[in-house]
């Protein structure tokens, strides 16, 4: 029997609602399958500093050293709140950006799916959504504007300024894109490659690359298209695009633009892989205005679960009845209140009563 530990890091907000969703999926998923899961939780966010005093404590970093993987929640607080934290030991600062850099986790696939079952929760009209929405979108995620130097000053007329670097090199531009021609290859086999090289050098060498690296993969199409145009045709043409690879602070945006053109980020699950560590999150935030009243869908943590499964332990299957499960309850008119109106025809649900639909589902599968 295979054994995985498993580093639970439910974190800050509505982190332990969704958590607690995920972890009865994966308990179905252990019930049935040759594997077990050890699971270690440990503190993560703002609920670590105010527990330990730091964001990400030497007890949990030693225990997602010692884990095969990490499932992670969500972190963060709200504005007026996070200010009793200081600036450096802030979640995303203090926490979310270490542990990306620790477990060099360069590579983030988010996933922007609107199968039927999901598509009355777009914005977008029917004629613009077709058949459905399936892109992948992979972002860069450990290096660019978020690890560059980055510098504070004041000039001697006393005016203040900042500086931050965005900094690639060759080599940690080729293992992105090559994860780019991978995924293409899975999939449509056409490669759409976002940058900005009419204005930024980083973007120049990022296609200078791309260049050298596409006769490798010669059955893939790759077509180049600049980050502001892209943010108008995920809107306007979406169906055009499979796979999006990016660099990092393009692929913040462009995936919360995703979670837009899908009628919430609560439907944008993530996994971060890196060459000897992957951890899978959630892409959106703690929610700090719902938090406690049982009204997160756990779609986007469930989701990445089911990512987990697929990408680390090999078990596809159980990751495609997940997907199922989690779309044959929207499909039964359930939702919960985060996601949807009350006037509308949804018989609403808490975020429990929604995980456990999920899991009656996966049992029948
Ligand atoms: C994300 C988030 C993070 C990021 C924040 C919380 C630092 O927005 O995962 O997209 O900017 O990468
Ligand atoms: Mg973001």
């Amino acid at each position: 029997m295979k054994n995985y530990k498993i580093a639970v890091l439910a974190g800050d907000g509505i982190g332990p609602e969704i958590m607690n969703q995920a972890l009865k999926v994966l308990e179905v998923v252990e019930k049935r399958n040759d594997i077990s899961f050890e699971l270690l939780h440990g503190n993560f966010g703002a609920c670590a500093y105010f527990s330990d005093g730091k964001a990400f404590p030497e007890e949990t970093i030693a225990m997602c050293d010692a884990a095969d993987t990490i499932l992670k929640g969500t972190i963060g607080l709200g504005h007026e709140e996070s200010k009793q934290i200081p600036v450096e030991e802030r979640p995303e600062r203090g926490a979310l950006l270490p542990l990306r850099k620790r477990y060099n986790t360069y590579a983030n696939f988010r996933p922007v799916s609107l199968p039927p079952e999901l598509s009355h929760f777009s914005p977008l009209k029917p004629q613009i959504i077709g058949d459905g929405i399936e892109i992948m979108i992979i972002r860069e995620l450990v290096g660019g504007l978020y690890f560059g130097e980055k510098q504070k000053g004041t000039d001697a007329g006393g005016k203040r300024w900042v500086k931050e670097t965005l900094e690639y090199d060759e080599e940690q531009i080729s293992k992105i894109l090559h994860v780019g021609f991978q995924t293409a290859m899975k999939r449509q086999k056409v490669l759409h490659n976002v940058h900005k090289s009419n204005v930024l050098t980083s973007s120049v060498l990022w296609n200078e690359i791309l260049d050298e690296i596409a006769p490798e993969y010669p059955e893939v199409t790759v077509k180049q298209v600049l980050v502001d145009a892209a943010a108008t045709a995920l809107c306007l043409n979406p169906g055009q695009f499979d796979v999006m690879v990016m660099e990092n602070m393009f692929g913040d945006i462009l995936s919360d633009q995703g979670g837009g053109i899908l009628g919430s980020l609560g439907l944008m699950p993530s996994a971060c892989l890196g060459d000897s560590k992957a951890y899978f999150e959630p892409s959106h935030g703690s929610a700090p205005d719902i938090v406690g009243q049982n009204i997160a869908n756990p779609y986007a943590m469930v989701g990445s679960v089911a990512m987990m499964l697929d990408m680390v332990m090999g078990l596809e299957q159980e990751s495609k009845k997940i997907w199922k499960a989690m779309q044959s309850v929207f499909a039964e008119g359930y939702s919960t209140p985060d996601l949807s109106n009350s006037d509308s025809d949804i018989k609403m649900i808490g975020t429990d009563a929604f995980g456990d639909q999920i899991v009656t589902h996966l049992l029948n599968s």
